[in-house]
């Protein structure tokens, strides 16, 4: 059995959200550990990274918008400063994005989501087919329209989760590489964790940041456990073969015969493909059919994909919540913080959420901004939800 052992914070996982909140608190000069068998293996090193603020919004997500533009706006300061403390450069690119729609009803869909980012006074500019493929030459010559948001860009999320590994180390976090099992819950407070080695770990405040997975923590009391479920997503990893010009100059979404696709092209040549959302709970195994369904739309789209190389399947977790919105801040348990439920947006989240969170663990206080995202928000009495969930474009 190992010692008892003790921090100012401990975190409940160490995705990118355990990790940035993490090293913000340590940075705060709080005594921080993470515990995670597999620290940097969470459901953003599936992801494909993109900082789709504008062309990921959906009806019904006006607040979460807001949060979405901030943690952008955070991105290019975030990145600077992560790299150069961890001198991994974690594939940032300004490329913005393309949103292309295939056919007539295609194009419908596209502008419901153009009206609603009108609506919403994002600058997004609406392009012919002619003009988006002008854009992306190699689109197929039946695409009717496109979107054109210079504004969402990309990052490389295992570098991310890389970098974040060492900024963590270098500012001193602890990691416990063991599951934690139970929570240990004093008189009304939150005040550790038992871990599967059999230790204790004692905590002045705990953070639960376990992704999909974090209502299953024993000892959670029920009024607390997060409203957290597993979205599936199957992504595909492709490769430009060497001294092959890319096949995109920029990220390029899609809505192909009523789905919805995204190709994200890196500088490494790396081209990520994605990505299915399956609500079936934590499963996941990569299908034929969701192979299928991605190389499909996407050959549809860029006839050319489907002559490269593929690297690699992979499945994730996305932490979805009742209105697809995160949870951050204090729980109805003393002593006990939530930064949860991310869903699609774990990792354009990451600056703001690492942010809000080092501010809660230091002050008491969430942020004004991040108010409507209280985990509390369910509760009787407290703010109304922050979004609901509609029409996904
Ligand atoms: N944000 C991309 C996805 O969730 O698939």
């Amino acid at each position: 059995m190992s010692a008892r052992r003790s921090a100012d914070v401990v975190v409940v996982g160490g995705g990118v959200i355990g990790l940035v909140t993490a090293w913000r608190a340590a940075q705060r000069g709080l005594r921080t550990a993470v515990v995670d068998p597999r620290p940097g293996d969470g459901a953003a090193g599936v992801a494909a990274g993109m900082l789709a603020a504008v062309t990921e919004l959906h009806h019904g997500e006006e607040a979460l918008l807001d949060l979405n533009l901030a943690s952008a706006a955070r991105y290019p300061e975030f990145v600077a400063e992560l790299t150069q403390l961890a001198g991994i450069d974690v594939g940032y690119r300004p490329c913005g994005t393309l949103v292309a729609a295939l056919d007539a009803d295609d194009r419908s869909l596209l502008r419901e989501l153009h009206a609603l980012q009108q609506r919403c006074g994002l600058a997004t500019q609406w392009l012919s087919g002619r003009e988006s493929r002008r854009l992306e030459p190699m689109l197929a010559p039946g695409v009717r329209g496109g979107l054109r948001v210079d504004g969402d860009h990309q990052v490389n999320p295992r570098l991310l989760l890389a970098a974040l590994l060492v900024a963590c180390e270098r500012a001193g976090v602890a990691f416990h590489r063991v599951w934690a099992t139970e929570l240990t819950v004093t008189g009304e407070r939150a005040t550790g964790l038992t871990l599967s080695d059999g230790g204790t770990l004692a905590a002045g405040q705990v953070v639960l940041a376990g992704g999909c997975r974090s209502a299953e923590l024993a000892g959670l009391p029920p009024d607390v456990a997060p409203p957290v479920r597993p979205v599936k997503g199957q992504i595909l990893r492709l490769r430009m073969p060497a001294g092959r010009p890319p096949l995109l100059s920029r990220t390029v979404r899609a809505v192909v015969r009523g789905g919805s696709i995204y190709l994200v092209p890196r500088t490494d040549g790396e081209l990520v493909l994605g990505a299915t959302s399956e609500e079936c709970g934590p499963d996941t195994t990569v299908t034929a059919g969701g192979v299928y369904q991605l190389l499909r739309d996407a050959h549809e789209l860029v006839p050319g994909v489907t002559e490269l190389p593929l690297v690699e399947c992979r499945a994730g977790l996305r932490p979805g919540s009742p209105d697809n919105a995160p949870l951050l801040g204090p729980s109805g348990l003393a002593g006990l913080h939530l930064a949860t439920g991310h869903h699609r947006n774990g990792v354009l989240l990451a600056p703001i959420t690492g942010e809000v969170l080092a501010e809660v663990l230091t002050s008491g206080e969430l942020p004004e901004h991040a108010r409507p995202f209280t985990p509390r928000r369910w509760s009787p009495g407290e703010p109304a939800p922050a979004a609901r969930e509609e029409v996904a474009v």
